[in-house]
């Protein structure tokens, strides 16, 4: 798909539900004791992938509008043991996190599968920690299939080796199972998002948190989820960046999710000089949220420390492009786990955004990027079937000077399937 360059961002929009809650909400309102009902879901390829597993293990979920599902929860101990696998697709949220959930199906075994590039990622982070519960848990060269056979679970105190927030709630959805407790999640790194954690008291558990660890007690049931959901951060941010690099912007976009451990972009960004004010904040879903009225702004370089890279780690890509039109060095460090994602997104980023002209060099753990206040020039470049990288591409021909080719574009339908139409109805050109 051809994208033009473009001269401005001007209007009002709103973008689909968070991903990362929609799974939550679906995932955990299938072992709850009633019937859940989710607005403003976040439908796209990876929630759908959730739906399906949820179906395959004999659960009734119900699609009343393509942004309402209700889930009819079967218990803490009813997901049915089925002979064919589980499949999740290319979402690595729905394998992490239903890992922990099966782990605690005492006595039924589970097969979960996903596609290329879900079966390439390393799921013994997930894995040795459930064994350490008690679950038999074996993945396939440290990648999916991932088969796992539920047990009766211990608790475990557990120091995060990497900042991942799949793992954590991995851990604690299986800590709901774990006789007596508490079970421990320490973050000596950075502290990652904490959805599971807030949704999870919405439905009655007992956790109790702080930035440095996580801990859940075993329930005796959940209660089912009403929620209308804010819309995902992640999927606002092409959009924030996008106005922020066009001269003549005007947008604002409302009712996003304001989680202070994902919005590090506006942050980042704030530094950079950009002119982005958040206005009627409220709480949505037991969640920060607000509108957002984005500007144009003249941006200088900035670095992000490792410290920072868990709350903007899925808008590194888009913060690299900003980096890129950005008067100076900007860098970004202690981002290795970008190369743990749908795709190698410190290899993909570097080569995409240096064949459209950034000045961008790889380092082993992020990348170093010399800005010019100027439009890039353009070209071609492929998604690699990762959904951030065809929203990357697609910024990046808004930007430019002779519009950039994105091949495998409909890979946005992983995360946000209305990207491309939504982003036309703002363009001015
Ligand atoms: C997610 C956590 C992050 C993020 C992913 C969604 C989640 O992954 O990159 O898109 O919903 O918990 P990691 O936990 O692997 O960092």
């Amino acid at each position: 798909m051809k994208i033009e360059p473009a001269a401005a961002l001007v209007g009002d929009v709103a973008v689909p539900g968070v991903k990362s809650i929609s799974h939550r909400a679906l995932l955990l309102g299938a072992i709850a004791d009633g019937e859940s009902d989710i607005r403003n879901f976040g439908r796209a390829g990876d929630t759908e992938s959730t739906i399906g597993a949820l179906r395959t293990l004999g659960v009734e979920v119900t699609e009343d509008d393509v942004d309402r599902v209700r889930v009819r929860g079967v218990g803490l101990h009813g997901l049915e043991q089925r002979d064919r696998p589980i499949d999740c697709g290319n979402a690595g949220t729905l394998l992490r996190l239903i890992a922990g959930i099966l782990a605690g199906q005492d006595g039924k075994r589970f097969e979960l599968v996903g596609d290329e590039s879900l079966s390439r990622r390393p799921h013994e982070r997930i894995a040795e920690p459930l064994r350490k519960m008690g679950a038999r848990v074996e993945t396939t060269d440290g990648g999916a299939p991932v088969v796992i056979e539920g047990a009766k679970l211990h608790p475990i105190s557990y120091e995060l080796p990497v900042a991942s927030a799949q793992v954590k709630s991995c851990v604690l959805l299986a800590g709901l199972y774990a006789d007596q407790g508490p079970t421990v999640v320490v973050e000596r790194g950075a502290p990652t998002r904490d959805h599971t954690e807030r949704i999870l008291r919405a439905m009655g558990a007992r956790v109790e948190s702080s930035p440095r660890q996580a801990s859940v007690w075993p329930v005796e049931r959940l209660e089912p989820l009403s929620l209308e959901l804010p819309g995902d951060f992640s999927s606002a941010a092409p959009l924030i960046v996008a106005a922020t690099l066009l001269s003549g912007s005007e947008l604002r976009i409302h009712g996003v999710n304001l989680n202070p451990t994902r919005t590090g972009l506006l942050g980042a960004l704030e530094r950079m000089g950009a002119r982005i004010t958040v206005f009627n904040r409220r709480e949505l879903a037991g969640e920060p949220a607000g509108d957002l009225d984005v500007r144009s702004a003249e941006l200088v370089a900035t670095t992000i420390t490792a410290r920072e890279v868990p709350q903007l780690i899925d808008e590194l890509p888009l913060f690299a492009l900003a980096a890129g039109m950005a008067r100076g060095e900007s860098v970004v460090e202690g981002a290795q786990e970008l190369r743990a994602k749908e795709s190698d997104r410190i290899a993909t980023v570097t080569s995409s955004l240096k064949t459209l002209g950034i000045h961008i060099a790889e380092r082993d753990d992020g990348f170093g990027v010399r800005g010019v206040p100027t439009r890039p020039k353009g070209g071609g470049m492929s998604s690699a079937g990762d959904h951030r990288l065809a929203m990357l591409g697609a910024v990046a021909g808004l930007v430019s000077r002779e519009g950039v080719e994105v091949g495998d574009a409909e890979a946005v339908a992983i995360s946000f399937p209305g990207f491309f139409d939504l982003l036309e109805s703002v363009t001015r050109r």
